[in-house]
């Protein structure tokens, strides 16, 4: 097998064999172009005889931190260990480039990936947990625009960049922060937070203080996405219906969230309407 970087003359291979990758079906065709030609990362290839056989991508994130994702195998080629070779060549390319972390995440129901990256050593470190809900016209459900429906006890407003210091030294000892390791979103990959993340937040109007809760929001399109939420378990259900209400003046069409996996959070994001889905965020240092 020989492992090399991607280039455009391999999309229409990739994409022949990661169209259906899931019920959902797959990002990975739409992303590929641009991945390839991305400098911040890599997208390498396993390669023989029979052409692709599989795919991974890391990237990274900060000046130490990698991310990994779209680990993609042939069908036809899986359980042989390609993934875990592909790991080995995406964390040399991390190590060359200076990382001294990569992290990765995966689904909890997804135990062919959970068996592949426990191979190739990397540790579960924390529980992401993801909740989303449909708002405004994309919903039927009461709680959504136009209809009736009970204000959450607090209003979200908006926080100053000045308080960004205090509130980044705070999050990775906060009841949410710990569990979470002091990680924050973006979109699906984390990072340790950063006084940086929270100043830049507050410039585009997504960091908010809650009654004593504080939350990162960003809005991409239709989507309105919690990156990060300290909050405690008598203001918890508030502080999301506070959040939701924001989305939903704002025209957003869904609701998702990244919470620490504590009992009481995911229970009040429930109670708000939200599904819920646990991810483990994995770790390998360098
Ligand atoms: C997850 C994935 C990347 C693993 O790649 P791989 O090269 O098949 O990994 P491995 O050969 O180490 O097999 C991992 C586990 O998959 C399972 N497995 C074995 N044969 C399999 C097959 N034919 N089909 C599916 N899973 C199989 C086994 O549980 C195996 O663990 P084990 O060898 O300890 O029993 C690959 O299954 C895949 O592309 N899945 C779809 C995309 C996906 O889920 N990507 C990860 C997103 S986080």
């Amino acid at each position: 097998m020989e492992f090399r970087s991607a280039t455009h003359g391999d999309i229409a291979e990739i994409v022949a064999f990661t169209t259906d990758t899931f019920e959902w079906g797959d990002y990975v065709p739409e992303m590929i172009g641009e991945w390839i030609d991305d400098p911040s990362g890599t997208v390498m290839v396993a390669v023989d005889d029979s052409g692709i056989t599989g795919l991974a991508r890391v990237v990274l994130l900060s000046n130490t931190e990698a991310w990994s994702h779209a680990a993609r195998i042939r069908p036809d080629r899986r359980g042989e260990g390609i993934a875990g070779q592909l790991a080995d060549v995406l964390l040399d390319w991390a190590r060359a480039h200076g990382a001294l972390i990569v992290r990765l995440l995966v689904e909890d129901d997804n135990h062919a990936s959970i068996r592949q990256v426990a191979k190739a050593g990397l540790r579960r470190v924390a529980t992401a947990v993801r909740a989303g809900r449909p708002i405004g016209d994309a919903t039927p459900n009461p709680d959504g625009n136009g209809g009736r429906r009970t204000s959450s006890g607090f209003t979200a407003r908006p926080v100053k960049a000045a308080d960004a210091p205090m509130l980044a030294a705070a999050w990775s000892s906060s009841r949410c922060g710990r569990p979470l390791r002091g990680l924050i979103a973006n979109g699906w990959r984390f990072h340790i937070l950063t006084e940086p993340d929270l100043i830049d937040a507050a410039q585009r109007g997504g960091l908010w203080e809650i009654g004593s809760s504080w939350a990162v929001t960003r809005q991409d399109e239709a989507t309105f996405g919690v990156s990060l939420l300290d909050t405690d378990p008598a203001e918890a259900f508030d502080a999301i219906r506070s959040l939701i209400d924001v989305a939903n003046e704002r025209g957003a069409e869904a609701f998702s969230m990244w919470l620490a996996d504590i009992d009481w959070l995911t229970q009040a994001a429930r109670r708000a309407g939200c599904d819920v889905s646990p991810s483990g965020i994995w770790v390998y240092s360098l």
